[in-house]
């Protein structure tokens, strides 16, 4: 696949860098700059190389037309400081500001356009109504590197389209996620365990369906589990669930029995009355949730457990936490999991934390990246990636135009 070095001599040529910068904000303050850090030794050898650095990248999920809290000028100061070079922010993407940025770039220096999804071109469904604004990004350039890691599952302009119009390449951070999880797919070091949460059950299934066939165990945790315990038949109170997919939960818990794959669910369960901090909490045992209750965290002795399904695991991959841990009452679950993954690195494990806020959480949680053998910078992405999914922006680089 074309690297950078494919495209030749960098000096004076305008590279348009398409970043994964959607890092989350409390008001105008970046409450984990993970993505802004994984994103510079990209930009810092394009800019080192002499070219025009121009990164363009989105933050939330804005409606196609400007709107202040998406706005990506709380990351600049941040980039110019991890870059150690100032940053020039555009205040449009491809309007005035961005032309009259550009025009004024020297070789090496690095522009930061605002937020692509101010711009309904950007996300829109059909190749026909991406075009104009796909046109007007590559104009801005000469040339165009993809380093949105996070974003490579999505087909968008900026992802996918550019790609088409421009000498094309792969960035460094896309490289090495995809190489991290090529491992995880082609022949993992046995036993490979799978660690599974979050709320959404919906958003699994077609990576649990694909990791049956692949993986020795799944953990099972989150809001999702419930889901799981329902399908056994047990009362799961007022804790989060969805009806749809239970037949879907059942049959894979039929399946893992045929096919010899561990589904593993807690044996007990954090509970509260109310989905806040100061709520009553209790410890249960998972098929006995009193009704008026709802499940926020597994409890120890599934934290114990899960520690030990991976303790002699060779291959971990992880991705959504195991409760609400915002809430110090039900971080125990997650800090508990996090905590197996660095030991199970220190046995010499291969350990990849999938995604943005599976990563977040680990480092609010007080863990650093270098406990882990892997945090990857993109959720969605690299579950599709595990699902066997095509992505669209790393398929485009691939492709004759
Ligand atoms: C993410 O945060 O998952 C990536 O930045 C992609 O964002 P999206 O899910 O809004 O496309
Ligand atoms: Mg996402």
């Amino acid at each position: 696949m074309a690297d950078i070095a494919s495209l030749g001599d960098l000096r004076g040529k305008r590279v348009l860098v398409r970043s994964d910068l959607n890092v989350p904000l409390d008001g105008t303050t970046i409450t984990d700059d993970g993505r802004i850090r994984a994103s510079v030794p990209t930009l810092r050898q394009l800019s080192e190389a002499g070219a025009r650095v121009i990164v363009c990248a989105h933050l939330g999920r804005p409606k196609g037309a400007p709107e202040e809290k998406y706005s990506l000028r709380p990351v600049v100061g941040r980039l110019s400081e991890l870059l150690g070079r100032d940053v020039v922010f555009a205040t449009d993407t491809v309007g005035e500001s961005a032309r009259a940025a550009v025009d004024g770039m020297a070789d090496g220096d690095v522009v930061l356009l605002e937020n692509l999804r101010f711009n309904a071109g950007e996300t829109a469904k059909s190749d026909d109504d991406r075009a104009e604004f796909a046109d007007a990004l590559a104009g801005l350039a000469d040339a165009f590197v993809s380093d949105g890691f996070g974003v490579v599952h999505r087909k968008q302009a900026s992802v996918y389209d550019v790609a088409t119009r421009l000498p094309s390449a792969m960035g460094g951070l896309v490289h090495d996620e995809v190489e991290v999880l090529k491992r995880l797919t082609e022949s993992p070091e046995r036993p490979y365990a799978v660690v599974l949460g979050g709320a959404k059950v919906a958003d699994k299934l077609a990576v649990i369906d694909n990791l049956m066939g692949t993986a020795d165990r799944l953990l099972i945790g989150g809001g999702m589990l419930f889901t799981f315990l329902a399908a056994q038949g047990h009362e799961i109170g007022t804790s989060l669930f969805d009806a749809d997919s239970v037949d879907a939960c059942k049959g894979y818990l039929e399946r893992a029995e045929r096919e010899g794959v561990e589904i593993v669910l807690p044996v007990d369960v954090v509970v509260g009355r109310e989905f806040s901090a100061d709520t009553e909490v209790d410890t249960v045992a998972a098929d006995a949730i009193p009704a008026d209750t709802m499940g926020l965290d597994i409890g120890p002795e599934s934290a114990r457990l899960y520690a030990e399904k991976l303790a002699d695991a060779r291959t971990v991959f992880w991705n959504g936490p195991m409760g609400a841990f915002e809430m110090e009452p039900f971080a125990a679950g997650t800090k508990a999991v996090a905590q197996a993954l660095v030991d199970a690195t220190e046995g010499g494990a291969l350990t990849v934390v999938g995604g943005g806020d599976s990563a977040a959480a680990v480092r609010q949680l007080g863990f650093s990246d270098d406990q882990f053998g892997h945090i990857s910078t993109g959720g969605g992405a690299s579950l599709e990636y595990l699902e066997g999914k095509e992505l669209p922006g790393i398929a485009i680089l691939t492709k004759e135009h």
